[in-house]
């Protein structure tokens, strides 16, 4: 059984409580429970993560890209939170691994702020979701149940 892993950035594990306008009243907790029925439907395992720092992040896609070399891994669902519009070190980890990486955000980011619009992570991922909330995990789980599916 291939694993999807999850990977949340900063602040995110402050979800249903921040800015609830924006994210709704959907915990972490509650998006983790998404993801493991999607990736039980799907067939997959889960690993559900999130980290504040950078470097944590860096280590897990390093991590992922040695999984998904080893064929143990189906790919990886990221929202990197701010890291999202500011990090070369997520997209050069992304690219260096050559992990398979969905880029998801709950917010509709092009519909925000100017410095939400630019993304280093988008021309490394295979796929991007913004704006569809929780549902978007779900969808990205599906995406990589038919990237397998098709290989
Ligand atoms: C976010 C959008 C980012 O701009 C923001 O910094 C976040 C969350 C989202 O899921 O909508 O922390 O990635």
């Amino acid at each position: 059984m291939k694993t999807v892993l999850v990977l949340n950035g900063p602040n995110l594990n402050l979800l249903g409580t921040r800015e609830p306008q924006v994210y709704g009243s959907t915990t972490l907790a509650d998006l983790e429970a998404l993801c493991r029925r999607r990736c039980e439907a799907r067939g997959f395992a889960l690993d559900f993560r999130q980290s504040n720092h950078e470097g944590v992040l860096v280590d897990a896609i390093h991590e992922a890209g040695q999984r998904q070399a080893a064929g143990t891994l189906a790919g990886v669902v990221l929202n990197a939170g701010a890291y999202t519009h500011t990090s070369i070190a997520l997209h050069d980890a992304v690219k260096g691994t050559g992990v398979v990486m969905i880029e998801v955000h709950l917010s509709n980011v092009h519909a925000r702020e100017a410095f939400r619009h630019h993304s280093f992570l988008s021309p490394v991922a295979a796929g991007v979701i913004v704006g569809l909330g929780a549902e978007g995990y779900a969808l990205a789980i599906d995406a990589l149940a038919a990237r397998v599916a098709a290989a």
